[in-house]
């Protein structure tokens, strides 16, 4: 376990000393040859090359297939949907005069956002909740459970034929999404159709689970903090520097593995080839050494973007992050216009979800009436 700034830079830093490629593959060899769990389909998908389970070259050919779809200037493009979504769940839900912050308001929005974004039509878009929750608990459980696998093994078919129809389709009628750019790449040969499904899919998974967490760590954050949530609300152009913080203080995904592809002495202790090495990004974000006073949520620290380990660090640095913050920035404006003093119950006590590769709040709920629209 690696717990320190510095040193979860230096292995995110080497991908050749520190492999991306394997962890999930021998989590599933656990399963043996049980076909009744789903053991091929799973070993099938996760073989093939994607963003955060591959090493150059196939990493480098695939980012730079992905990521124009995700640099600021396209996302930008979505704020103003990202801001009429959030204020339709966030009406939808207050008018019965409480909101479960959660379930009604973090967990749809980045939803409907990676949906906009990748070109799910609106039919597939309620399967996205349950297919990211069955990938959380078989890779979060050691040893994986075969029930759960053979849940997770029959999404993943079900998703690959719904891809597989989208890119089918986006080949007579183009979109401006990212199945249309997925079709063009395979018909170049510069993707396969399994790459394609792959990426696909987990770029779904990896961009809703993670920002409904930012969301509402970052909403519980400001509740118990009133008085930095009442400078806030007062001044929506702190909200960015709040989100910021709230990455830092509450990693949403609190750690990073990779596998050793050689000895190394790494912090004066010696790993070997073939070792599981874990970057604990949210240890690194509360390292005394680079951050004063770790332990205490402040939306005044005066740190950079760039000086937390909330997205990981080197090549495969999050190619969602900027999708996650203008979210996460929208989000809160919203709730803050609607519910500018809002209050946690007398009551509440967070209770986080109970798989620990994930840091977010099973529930939220919010009992003020709201301001009118
Ligand atoms: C608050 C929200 C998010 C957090 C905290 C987060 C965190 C991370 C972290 C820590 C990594 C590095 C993984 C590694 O080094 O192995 C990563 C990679 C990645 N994330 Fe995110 N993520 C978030 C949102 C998103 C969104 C919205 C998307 C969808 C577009 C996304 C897509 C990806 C992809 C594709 C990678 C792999 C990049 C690569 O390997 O080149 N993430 N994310």
């Amino acid at each position: 376990l690696v717990t320190t700034f510095d040193l979860v830079e230096e292995v995110l830093g080497e991908p050749g000393g520190y492999s991306s490629v394997g962890a999930e593959i021998s989590h599933i060899a656990k399963l043996g040859s049980d076909d009744e769990a789903g053991a091929s389909i799973l070993a099938e998908h996760f073989g093939v090359a994607q963003l955060n389970i591959a090493d150059p070259p196939d990493h480098t050919r695939i980012r730079r297939a992905f990521g124009r779809s995700f640099v600021p200037r396209e996302i930008a493009g979505y704020e103003e949907r990202m801001r009429s979504i959030a204020t339709r769940l966030i009406d939808i839900s207050g008018h019965n005069g409480s909101l479960e912050a959660v379930s009604e308001f973090a967990e749809p929005l980045p939803v409907e956002v990676i949906s906009d974004v990748i070109g799910v039509s609106e039919e597939h878009r309620a399967a996205i909740p349950g297919i990211t929750l069955d990938q959380r608990f078989f890779f979060g459980e050691n040893p994986p459970d075969h029930e759960r696998a053979r849940q997770f093994a029959e999404s993943l078919r079900d998703w690959h034929r719904v891809l597989t129809e989208a890119i089918d389709h986006r080949r007579v009628q183009p979109s401006d999404d990212v199945l249309t750019r997925a079709a063009r790449m395979i018909d170049d040969r510069r993707l396969t159709l399994t790459e394609a499904l792959a990426t696909c899919l987990h770029l779904i998974i990896a961009g809703n689970g993670t920002t409904t967490a930012l969301i509402g760590n970052t909403l519980y954050l400001l509740l118990t903090h009133p008085e930095q949530m009442a400078r806030v609300a007062a001044n929506h152009a702190l909200i960015a520097q709040a989100v910021e913080e709230s990455l830092r203080f509450e990693a949403p995904l609190p750690r990073d593995r990779r596998i050793a592809t050689r000895r190394a002495v790494l912090g004066g202790e010696v790993i070997h080839a073939g070792d599981r090495v874990v970057s604990v990004l949210a240890a690194a974000n509360r390292d005394p050494l680079r951050f004063e006073r770790p332990d205490e949520f402040d939306i005044d620290r005066s740190f950079t973007a760039a000086q937390h380990a909330a997205f990981g660090r080197g090549i495969h640095f999050c190619l969602g992050a900027p999708i996650a913050r203008l979210e996460a920035k929208v989000a809160v404006e919203v709730f803050l216009t609607r519910y500018p003093s809002a209050a946690l119950p007398d009551d509440f006590r967070p209770q986080w979800h109970p798989i620990t590769t994930h840091r977010g709040l099973v529930s939220l709920p919010i009992e003020q009436q709201m301001a009118p629209a």
